[in-house]
């Protein structure tokens, strides 16, 4: 077995995958996202340089302007067509889109904040108005940058601030199995991200998180993610599906090793993939 893995940067989850992939005898090829090329020519369309593995481990497109990101994108979803590529770009761009996962969750009938996207602000005056206390986030954002509590106008990704007292709950899944959940707890704080200075306690996986998690995962297509949900008096909601997580506060909270889950899921011949 040979597995490729795409990444931008070599993080403390790659050297771990690494690790795993020796331990199991797994041969690996490294790639960068911004590398590949795509040609058409002579009837037939080829990604250069050309990969070997039986399977890809993909991180994402890394940063790039639009045009770029894009190149990326639609580059994957060729090699896609042809070996595994775990997650898969489109289950990335479902993820990576908050607008786009809300839609999603939400039509997959899984309980999702109020949210309200807003282009006049009239709107924004009266979602205010009725929830009171408002975050906007970037569509694009992640580990809690540019999240704002908002007093008045503006447009963008509107949401209801649920009130977590500080504590949300991130759960990990691995093809059809949630390997557990962590609390990430940071008290008196809008966010609570370990990128933020959220510090992750173990919590108990109940049969609603489990179900919440694999359908979430389900809804965008995401094989390895960790989904974020909220909770308050009047329920879990998800907030988000993270297609290129982290796991280090979530291993060293439940010692958990995620790499090895991963490297299985390979070796499984990645059944979720569709
Ligand atoms: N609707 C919300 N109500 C309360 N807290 C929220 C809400 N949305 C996000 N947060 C807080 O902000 C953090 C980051 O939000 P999230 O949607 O997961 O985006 P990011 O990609 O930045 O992690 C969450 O972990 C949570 O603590
Ligand atoms: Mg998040």
């Amino acid at each position: 077995m040979r597995i490729a893995l795409v990444y931008t940067k070599r993080t403390w989850e790659i050297e771990r995958i690494e690790e795993e992939m020796r331990r199991g005898g797994v041969e690996i090829e490294r790639y960068y996202p911004s590398e590949f090329s795509l040609k058409i020519e002579e009837g037939e369309m080829k990604v250069l340089p050309e990969i070997q593995a039986d399977a890809i481990y993909f991180r994402g497109p890394g940063k790039g302007s639009w045009e770029e990101t894009t190149i990326r994108m639609n580059i994957f979803k060729v090699i896609n067509q042809s070996i595994p590529v775990v997650n898969s770009p489109e289950s990335i761009e479902k993820c990576t889109d908050k607008m786009e996962a809300t839609i999603r969750l939400f039509l997959s009938g899984i309980p999702v904040p109020e949210t309200f996207i807003v282009q006049k602000e009239d709107i924004t005056e009266e979602f205010l108005k009725k929830y009171k206390k408002v975050i906007r986030k970037p569509l694009f954002g992640s580990k809690g940058e540019g999240i704002e509590m908002i007093k008045r106008g503006g447009t963008g990704y509107l949401q209801k601030y649920i009130e977590h007292g500080g504590r949300d709950i991130r759960t990990f899944v691995v093809g059809d199995e949630v390997l557990g959940a962590v609390c990430r707890v940071r008290k008196g704080s809008l966010v609570t991200n370990v990128a933020r200075g959220g510090r992750t306690e173990v919590c108990e996986l109940d049969e609603e998180l489990r179900d919440l998690s694999i359908l979430s995962a389900r809804a965008l297509g995401a094989e390895i993610c960790g989904v974020d949900i909220v909770e308050s008096k009047e329920g879990r909601y998800v907030i988000e599906v993270n297609s290129s997580p982290s796991w280090k506060g979530f291993q060293s909270a439940t010692k958990i090793n995620v790499a090895s889950k991963i490297v299985e899921y390979f070796l499984r011949g990645c059944p979720e993939h569709k």
